[in-house]
């Protein structure tokens, strides 16, 4: 009996210059074999200009675990964009993101996205997972739209062990901004040793661990503690658990640069596409290659995963988070860090 692939070709060979994917495209349109797609089947209002869209991967994508991220493509302006979202629903369930509209990307997503339309995804990714073997006590600090992996973690985690003991520090501007608030008090009312402490920035000020964490969780040395949100409190997470000598799990949506916004850059040259663009000294050379459409590929955008690195042929270009100029011709760089710093010539 032919295999599955002999008849795909076969098919395509017959179906030629269309390929047998855009025939079964049109049937499921999440039906790709060169790229996984996924229909949105809802869209729900989450917090002022914050969206959870719900989604159903077509065949082949692998069941995500929770506190892991996704990337997710749409069509912008005619060029498509990816970017990285933490999937927010729990194991065991269709895949959610909860995105705030920041930025093109995500703007489309919150806006201009409805229920049966379909956007391109990759494999779930990423490590920010519950401890193995599951133990607790746990202390999860979410600010932002860092609560959206706490919520993928909480959830997952009662289903399996009802009676943990977790603690979630949640962050927000406002009580109306606090993503996911009536979820984690629905889960609270249900399950005892869930406690949930909000935060609000506007009312108390910017949360300063140092100061505040003494008083809002007492216990605090003895959680395994994990910490989401913006870079600032990040920064501030990473130092307070660094300085008591005790471990700390982190999630970060960016990671900051330090390169001066008005840094010199140059002109990059992708030379597979056949494109010589200006690099502004404080773009990364992804940015300017996907502001003009030219596709490459990208994972975290932030340095760590290396699925962007592309050959250096010629010039030499910037580290944008630690500032530091690399230029060997033949040299992997990590584009969604590098910035041009002159011109600059990519194997791309
Ligand atoms: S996209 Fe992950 S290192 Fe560049």
């Amino acid at each position: 009996m032919p295999k599955a692939n002999t008849l795909t070709r076969l098919a395509s060979a017959l179906t030629y210059p269309l390929r047998l994917d855009d025939f079964l495209a049109v049937i499921d349109p999440r039906h790709s074999s060169r790229q996984l797609r996924a229909v949105v089947t809802k869209v729900t209002p989450a917090a002022p200009g914050v969206a959870t869209l719900t989604l159903r991967p077509g065949r082949g994508w692998l069941p995500h675990m929770a506190g892991q991220w996704m990337r997710v493509g749409v069509d912008v302006g005619g060029v498509r964009q990816w970017r990285p979202f933490t999937i927010s629903s729990p194991e065991g369930e269709a895949p959610s993101i909860t995105v705030g509209a920041a930025g093109d990307v995500s703007t489309k997503l919150v806006n201009d996205t409805r229920p049966g339309d379909v956007v391109f995804i990759d494999q779930p990714e990423g490590d920010f997972l519950l401890p193995a073997p599951l133990t607790t006590p746990l202390l999860l600090v979410a600010g932002g739209t860092g609560a959206t992996p706490m919520y993928a973690l909480i959830s997952t985690l009662l289903a399996r062990l009802p009676d943990a003991d977790v603690v979630l520090l949640q962050a927000s501007r406002t009580p109306q901004d606090a993503i996911f608030a009536a979820e984690f008090a629905a889960l609270a009312s249900r399950h005892e040793g869930l406690k949930v402490i909000h935060w609000h920035s506007r009312e108390s000020g910017r949360l300063k661990l140092a100061a505040s964490i003494d008083t809002l969780v007492p216990d605090w040395r003895d959680r395994a503690a994990y910490v989401c949100g913006p870079t600032s409190l990040i920064a501030d997470a990473e130092a307070f658990w660094s300085d008591a000598g005790l471990p700390l799990t982190v999630e970060r949506f960016t990671i900051p640069r330090i390169v001066d916004p008005d840094a010199v850059g140059g002109t990059v040259t992708f030379a597979r596409a056949g494109q010589t663009l200006d690099a502004p000294g404080a773009s990364s050379l992804l940015e300017v290659g996907e502001r003009a459409g030219i596709e490459l590929p990208s994972g975290c955008r932030m340095g760590i995963c290396r699925t962007c690195l592309k050959t250096l042929k010629d010039g030499q270009v910037r580290d944008l988070v630690t500032g530091s100029l690399t230029g060997e011709p033949g040299e992997h760089i990590r584009t969604c860090v590098s910035a041009a710093a002159g011109d600059v010539t990519l194997d791309a």
